[in-house]
């Protein structure tokens, strides 16, 4: 059954101290590259979001013993050849991250494996990893006919490939460097601007060697990976909701602690600085190769800006909050170059154009991105999250800086990336959002 959630506004403000759960895309890669590694793996602070919980059901599913304890993940890992012929689908949920890297990482394995998800993940691309893992001897085939999910791999030997990526997107990138380490001879990728490189900074902690240039990555097949105990930052892409809150409602005060800052994904706080808003950086250190700090933030007279490029990779989850925050800033924000959004757990510009003009902002809709024009109250309304929990968040904190009630609906898609993000929004508002039955 869907959740309808209602926020109510948020009169003193967002106040507190957080600590978010282990980031999304590290705790990903922690699992499985535990799995794939000789040898016992502990993992703390791991995200407890249903995309996760899909990577470890598939891994599950794969014969490898993963046990759970809170947020502790200990995995037996058994190297490249103790993955066991999947004895059913692979339920790869509402998940991109865990079907793309998997398609990857199955494609040399001697078995057939047949990967689903959700109705969001089966209209998603798959060709931006059919290609290239096809053109290293890859047997991925869709059963749609297209290049959708159900996907059957078959896996076969593979050998080494120099591939330019059309997309900024770590989800391919890392796909091929799961196949280019089982491949025959060095797999060489470039893409056009970088993406978030987590799999680059943790693999050699799991005792691989791959070359990193710029935006060109290399690296020999035939390795192997060994355990490795790895301590997951929390989440700065769920942080971004708060920090958006505490920027735009007055009276608020943000401590955000332990929060992974990898430049490939600090875009977020570039735009929100760039708008004038008042965030500081503390303690900055490193965990597990990965830069980590705290966080203040304070309320601040924003202003609208210019985004794409670059930026926008680097604050690609973000744009629903940035859309949000841009409607209560003075002046114009423009978004370019976002296109990406239109492929997501949703069309996003899409959800955000549409939600975001109920509630009364000035928004249109580009091809590649979003006009808004800022400045204009937003007030109560019902909106659809589509299923997507970044858009149910964004929604939120709508609701929260606004002057009405927000009703959303499938607002249960928050436990996607973030099952306690009610509860957290509760614990520094007051009792803003209640819930019922849509
Ligand atoms: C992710 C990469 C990004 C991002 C997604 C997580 C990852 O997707 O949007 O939420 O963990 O590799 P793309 O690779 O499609 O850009």
């Amino acid at each position: 059954m869907s959740t309808m959630v209602t926020i109510h506004p948020a009169p003193a403000g967002m106040q507190g101290a957080i600590t978010l759960p282990g980031d999304k895309s590290i705790s990903h890669r922690s699992v499985m590259f535990a799995a794939i590694a000789q040898g016992e793996s502990h993992i703390r602070n791991c995200s407890g979001g249903g995309d996760n919980r899909s990577t470890i059901g598939a891994f599950r599913t794969l014969g490898v013993d993963i046990t759970q304890s809170g947020t502790e993940v200990h995995v037996k890992g058994r190297g490249w050849s103790g993955l066991h012929p999947p004895p059913q689908t692979i339920d790869c949920g509402n998940s991109g991250t865990t079907m793309r890297l998997l398609s990857g990482l199955l494609a040399a394995r001697p078995f057939l494996a047949r990967l689903d998800g959700d109705e969001s993940l089966r209209g998603r691309p798959m060709g931006r990893v059919i290609g290239p893992l096809t053109d290293m001897g890859a047997d991925i085939v869709s059963e749609s006919g297209g290049s959708r999910a159900p996907l059957q791999i078959t896996g076969k030997p593979l050998h080494g490939i120099c591939y330019r990526s059309a997309v900024a997107s770590a989800q391919v990138k890392s796909a091929i460097v799961l196949a280019g380490l089982q491949a025959s001879g060095t797999t060489t990728i470039w893409e056009p601007v970088r993406s978030r490189d987590h799999t680059e900074r943790m693999l050699p902690s799991f005792g691989v060697h791959l070359d990193v240039r710029g935006t060109e990555i290399s690296i020999a097949g035939g390795q192997e990976l060994r355990a490795f105990d790895v301590e997951v930052p929390g989440d700065l892409s769920s942080a971004a909701f708060f920090m958006g809150a505490a920027l735009i409602i007055p009276g608020s005060e943000l401590h955000v602690r332990g929060v992974g800052l990898n430049p490939t994904r600090t875009g977020v706080l570039d735009v929100l600085r760039a708008m004038s808003g008042s965030i500081t950086v503390q303690n900055l250190r490193e965990m597990c190769g990965e830069p980590v700090g705290d966080l203040l933030v304070r309320p601040s007279p924003l202003h609208g800006i210019d985004m794409d490029g670059e930026l926008v990779v680097r604050a690609i989850d973000e744009i629903p909050l940035v859309a949000v925050v841009a409607a209560f800033a003075k002046g114009t924000t423009t978004i370019r170059g976002a296109e990406e959004l239109r492929v997501k757990e949703s069309d996003r510009l899409h959800a955000l154009a549409v939600t975001l003009s109920t509630l009364g902002a000035r928004i249109t809709e580009l091809p590649d991105g979003l006009i808004i024009e800022g400045g204009h109250e937003l007030h109560g309304g019902r909106v659809d999250s589509f299923g997507d929990h970044r858009i149910a968040m964004a929604l939120s904190i709508a609701g929260l800086a606004g002057t009405g009630a927000v009703m959303i609906e499938k607002a249960e898609s928050v436990g996607i990336s973030f099952p306690n993000f009610y509860s957290l929004v509760r614990d520094l508002t007051g009792p803003t959002t209640t819930t019922g039955h849509a």
